[in-house]
This record gives C-alpha cells, sequence and structure tokens, in this order.
C-alpha cells in the first residue's frame, strides 16, 4: 500500500490506499484484466460463469449455463455431472498438488497434524467406504456437530464423495438446537467427538449430542460415529455408536466418487431468519463450487506457494467456502485451529501465523477488536512477515479496526480485503481484489459476474450517500438452490422486493460506486460475527416459566459487535430481581447454547406493540439507544 500520507491521519472514511506497486506487479488478476473482467461479465454474465466453470474438472459437461424457466429456483449448469470433492481432491492427486500439504491443523493444547492432499484424500476414501457400511446413500442427510478437528473436514468431504448431504451444527450450540436441525433434515447419521479442547478445558460434546438424541430425533438417527479428541471415556450405545478409529481402521484407501447432478444437493446449513424456526439454506454440488472456486481464487490471488487461514469454524458458512471447499479447490494449504483465540495467551493467533508462515489471514471484525483490547504489544512479539493479505467477513468492519489490523498485523503493506457475502450467497459477492483502490471500512465493489444495487423497499435505485436496502440483481452460481423443506420461505427472498434477491442488510453507496454495510434491516442480531435471530432469542426466554411476554434486540457492543439485550414482562407471582436474571440468562443458554450470549435483560411491565398486538422491537431499540422516534401510527402492521 502507498504510504504517502499519515497513517494516523486515516481514520477518515475519504481515505483512498493505493496497492503497493509490488503487489500490482506479483498480481493473478491486474487491474487491466479486472476491468476487463467486470465488461465482460456485464455484457455476457452467463460467458463469464462459464469460463469460470470451465476451469474445472466435469463428468458431463452443462447443457445450459442457467436454467431460468422456473425462477427463482434458478439452476445452475443444468444438465451437468459432477462432484466437488473430484475437484476438491481427486484431481490434485494427478497434478503436483499431491504431495502439497492441504491441512495443517493445530489443537488447543499445543499438538498439531498435517496432510498432505494425498494423505487427505486417502482419509476420506477411508471414511467413505466407512459411511457405505453404515448404510448412508446418496441423498441421505449426515449431521456433523463437530469442533474444528481434521475429521470434521474428512467427515465433510466423505459425506459428499458418496453424494450424502452434510448439515454441520457448530459445537456451541445446545442439545436443543441440535435436535431441531436433526429433526429438520431427518438425518440418518450424526458425526461428533468425544469433545475438545476450549480455553483449557475439555468441553465433553458427546454427553450433548446423547441429550439430543430422544423423541423423534432418536428415531431418525440410526447411528453415530464418535471422533477420540480427548480420550475421555465417553458411554457408548451399543449398536449405535461407533468410535471413527475403529471404523476406518479396516477400510480401503480407495473409494469412488459419486456422480452427481449438478443440483443434487451437497450440504445443508442453517441459519437465523425473522422467525423463531432457523432456515435449512441448501448448496449444490456445481453453482457453489463454481462460484467459490472463482471468488476465493481472484479476492485472495491465490498461489501455490500460500498458506491460507481463515479462523472461522467449520459450524458456519465462512468455514465451509472460505475455510475447506474453496482452499481445496484452489490447491491452496489451509489452517485451522481448535481452540481459542487467547489460549493461553493473546498471542496465540499471531504465534500460529509465524509458526506456518500464513501468507493469508481472513477474520472477523470481533477478533480484530477483541485482540486490539490486549495492545500491539502481542502481536509484535511474533514475526508476522509472511503476511501478503488480510481479509475481514461477518460483520461491517469500522474504519479504526480496519487501520488497526493494516498497521499492526499487515505492516501497512498488506492490503485488508472486507468480503460481503452470507450462507445464502455462498461465495463472496462484495469485495475489492488485491489491487484495487480500497477505502477503509468499505467492501468495493460486487465482483465481477455479480450486479447489486442499495433500493428503496419498492425497488427504487437510491441516490449515493443515501442507505437503502441491499439486493442482487441477477443470479449468481453459488446461490442456494432453495431452503430444506421450504419453498414458501424460498421465495420470500425473491418477494419482499420483486424479481430480486432481498439480502436482508443496509447499505450505502458513495459517489465512486464503493458500497458500505450498515447492518442488518431485520430482526436478525449479528453477535461477533454470527447471525442469531431475535425470535430464536424470544423463544428460548419463553422456556422459563415467569416470562409472560419477551422482546430481544442487538445493541452496539464494543467488542461483538452487537450483544442481545432482552426486555421481560414477568408473571405475576415472579420477582424482578438479580436472581431472575440469572435464571433466565441460564434458560437461554441451556436452550440455544453459549452461542446466544444475553448482555442484559430489563424488567418492564408492559411492551410497546402495534394496533395488531405485534411488539415493536424497533421502538424499544429507539429507545435503548436514545433516539427520537418518531409517528408509529400505522408502522410495522405486517
Ligand atoms: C453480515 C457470513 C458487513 C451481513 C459470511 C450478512 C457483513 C450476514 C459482511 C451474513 C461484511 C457478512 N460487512 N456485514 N463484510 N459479511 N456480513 O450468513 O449482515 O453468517 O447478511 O454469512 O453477515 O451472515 P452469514
Amino acid at each position: 500500500m502507498d504510504q504517502s500520507g499519515a497513517l494516523d491521519s486515516l481514520l477518515t472514511e475519504e481515505r483512498v490506499l493505493r496497492p503497493l506497486p509490488q503487489l500490482v506487479i506479483e498480481a493473478n488478476i491486474n487491474p487491466q484484466e479486472l476491468e476487463a473482467a467486470r465488461k465482460f461479465a456485464a455484457m455476457d454474465p452467463l460467458g463469464y460463469w462459464e469460463e469460470a466453470a470451465d476451469e474445472l474438472d466435469w463428468f458431463k459437461k452443462w447443457d445450459q449455463v442457467l436454467d431460468d424457466k422456473d425462477a427463482p429456483f434458478y439452476r445452475w449448469f443444468a444438465g451437468a455431472r459432477c462432484n466437488i470433492v473430484y475437484n476438491a481432491l481427486d484431481r490434485h492427486i494427478e497434478t503436483a498438488n499431491k504431495n502439497r500439504l492441504a491441512l495443517i491443523w493445530e489443537g488447543e493444547p499445543g499438538d498439531s497434524r498435517k496432510y498432505t492432499y494425498f494423505e487427505l484424500y486417502r482419509e476420506v476414501n477411508r471414511f467413505a467406504n466407512a459411511l457405505r457400511s453404515l448404510g448412508v446413500r446418496k441423498g441421505d442427510r449426515v449431521v456433523i456437530y463437530m469442533p474444528p478437528l481434521p475429521e470434521t473436514v474428512i467427515a465433510m468431504l466423505a459425506t459428499a464423495k458418496i453424494g450424502a448431504i452434510h448439515s454441520l451444527v457448530f459445537a456451541g450450540f445446545s442439545a436443543k438446537a441440535l435436535r431441531q436441525r436433526i429433526n429438520d433434515c431427518q438425518a440418518k447419521l450424526l458425526i461428533t467427538a468425544d469433545g475438545f479442547y476450549r480455553n483449557g478445558q475439555i468441553i465433553n460434546l458427546k454427553e450433548t449430542a446423547d441429550a439430543a438424541l430422544v423423541g423423534s430425533c432418536a428415531e431418525c438417527v440410526e447411528s453415530m460415529v464418535v471422533v477420540r479428541r480427548c480420550n475421555i471415556g465417553t458411554e457408548m450405545t451399543d449398536g449405535r455408536d461407533f468410535h471413527y478409529d475403529d471404523l476406518v481402521r479396516q477400510e480401503r484407501n480407495e473409494a469412488p466418487t459419486e456422480v452427481m447432478d449438478a443440483a443434487d444437493p451437497l450440504f445443508l446449513l442453517h441459519t437465523s431468519g425473522t422467525t423463531g424456526k432457523p432456515k435449512g439454506i441448501v448448496h449444490s454440488h456445481a453453482g457453489y463450487m463454481v462460484g467459490v472456486h472463482r471468488s476465493l481464487t481472484s479476492v485472495f490471488d491465490i498461489k501455490p506457494t500460500d498458506i491460507f487461514w481463515s479462523t472461522a469454524d467449520p459450524g458456519w458458512v465462512t468455514g465451509h467456502s472460505a475455510g475447506i471447499y474453496g482452499p481445496l479447490l484452489a490447491g491452496t494449504t489451509s489452517v485451522m485451529y481448535e481452540g481459542h483465540p487467547n489460549y493461553p495467551q493473546a498471542d496465540r493467533l499471531w504465534s500460529i501465523v509465524a509458526r506456518y508462515g500464513v501468507t493469508i489471514f481472513y477474520t472477523v471484525p470481533t477478533m480484530v477488536r477483541m485482540l486490539m483490547r490486549f495492545g500491539a504489544q502481542y502481536p509484535k512479539q511474533h514475526d508476522l512477515s509472511s503476511l501478503r493479505l488480510l481479509g475481514s467477513v461477518g460483520e461491517p468492519i469500522s474504519p479504526e479496526t480496519w487501520i488497526w489490523l493494516y498497521k499492526n498485523i499487515g505492516r501497512s503493506e498488506c492490503p485488508v480485503l472486507d468480503t460481503w457475502w452470507q450462507t445464502e450467497t455462498g461465495m463472496f459477492m462484495i469485495a475489492p481484489l488485491p489491487i484495487s483502490l480500497l477505502k477503509p471500512g468499505s467492501v468495493t465493489k460486487p465482483l465481477p459476474g455479480v450486479e447489486v444495487d442499495v433500493v428503496d423497499r419498492e425497488g427504487n435505485s437510491m441516490p449515493p450517500g443515501k442507505g437503502g436496502l441491499l439486493v442482487v440483481t441477477k443470479p449468481w452460481p453459488a446461490m442456494m438452490t432453495g431452503l430444506w423443506n421450504d419453498d414458501d420461505r424460498y421465495k420470500e427472498y425473491w418477494t419482499k422486493i420483486p424479481g430480486v434477491y432481498y439480502a436482508g442488510d443496509v447499505a450505502r453507496r458513495d459517489e465512486d460506486g464503493y458500497i458500505w454495510m450498515q447492518g442488518r434491516a431485520d430482526d436478525v442480531i449479528n453477535i461477533a460475527g454470527h447471525r442469531i435471530g431475535s425470535a430464536e432469542v424470544e423463544a428460548a426466554f419463553a422456556a422459563h416459566p415467569a416470562v409472560c411476554e419477551v422482546a430481544v434486540i442487538g445493541m452496539p457492543d464494543r467488542i461483538k459487535g452487537e450483544a442481545a439485550k432482552a426486555f421481560v414482562v414477568l408473571n405475576d407471582g415472579f420477582e424482578p430481581n438479580d436472581g431472575m436474571i440469572k435464571e433466565l440468562k441460564r434458560t437461554v443458554r441451556n436452550e440455544l447454547g453459549p452461542v446466544a450470549v444475553v448482555k442484559s435483560v430489563e424488567f418492564r411491565s408492559e411492551l410497546p406493540k402495534t394496533r395488531s398486538g405485534k411488539i415493536l422491537r424497533r421502538v424499544l431499540k429507539a429507545e435503548d439507544m436514545g433516539h427520537e422516534i418518531g409517528d408509529l401510527t400505522g408502522v410495522d402492521e405486517d
């Protein structure tokens, strides 16, 4: 980046940073090529994506790049046959990538494991055979409730290899949340670990998995595979539970890769919406593969020498696209870390970067804010000179946070690439390339082949400088193919503002066409980069008998971006005191898991409502932030 101009005065949003000349010379895509790609994609988007698809291997090529006759159920690469695992693993075994490291994993206690592409390929094959011998077939659902372990990657790839559908559930979710997700997809198999290390403690995961398997959930799940991570003797149910190592020991190193139709589901991943029920986002083999490969390789300028580290847990979409599938499709090496970023102290991440020579570091603003609080002395203790690119995702990054990352981690040389995307989009949508002019705090412009707009509720484009709703105006390959068993809810994405995809985010575009993300437009709270619906947290509160009515809003939090705040009306006979607050917080934690932290609880005698009785979270939020609220007659009546 250009050093001209004092960095200390960078905290204005007008600042533009130019890439260092060396970076432009070395980039896979130079500024002229990016411009040409934009022009080509604008004129012929299908041609652009067809070219992207040609970079991958297919069992049979498509009859049509995009079949839109059943819109909004768009079908990309219709008629094609492929398997993402063929491209992520099998094909590398025939090339110089065979002996390159695919995965470097580090456990919290300091143990580590490395897999070359060949080794990972074999492990995946052995587990694929084990899955087949457990009776898992094409189209069956496999729920993976795992911490970040190599076996998590292996389980995902093995499931996809045999044509089954994986559904990751973040290990911080409760038994109830796990049960809800298993029930929704009627999983046949559950894969978990005995436990994992987090902040110096062993978290017993198998116990929670067992607790989930009751009622109808126990009926659909035929078997459970348990990875021995902590060697804590767990109780195994005879005939249902199997240890991973026992299963793979006898299996062969080769396994056929299932030939999939382009639109066959690869995975489903639940994410929060505005109702209490999480949505099962479905991604398919072909479109997801093409979109993730093209967007990851271009934004992160992937080179054979790279060591790529996305700090996201595999349980979130970032873990899928940027942690596992993207890097493997690109044939690069990725890093995965099991534990807490501050364990045993606040330099753990930097010590990992230094020890493995990480070149690209992709994280969430909440992590950066936390590390900022500990100060720059921690990164200073380590040699971070291997880094060449930094990335951010999950929530708006403020210019201050951006600059801290750029200066203290990136030596004022590594661009911070802020990528906007969602579980639903599968791939990066709005993001710079390393050669782009950057404005700290802006996600810059949509990638070639992606078209977005900032509009009002009627769909009219907003003028520069004015905030509005972010929409995607053309289909893109890695778009979800639907919601699991819920076509109507899927259609809502396309009918809120007819004909375009409604992202649920507020954004503003400046005079240069740069986009600045401003947060959610709906009742979804973004806690430390994790999406959680107000309604889900409210439902968790309602599980406590003292709760008569409750409204949950997101309030600004210095480290987590947002935190949940609840306004509670108690039933008669219950005391609004500190003990009650503790009890309610505990209930939410039990219901949803540690992922849903409620920061504060305020007792009220009543909650503001519309005439039709709907609780006005918006009013509570405005009150809480000390804002004036305008005339409310007729608003939020739906
Ligand atoms: C938010 C994560 C601002 C946004 C990949 C979006 C962002 C939601 C950014 C999706 C960003 C993601 N700047 N906000 N760069 N990236 N978001 O599904 O509100 O877990 O709608 O996917 O995170 O969250 P999800």
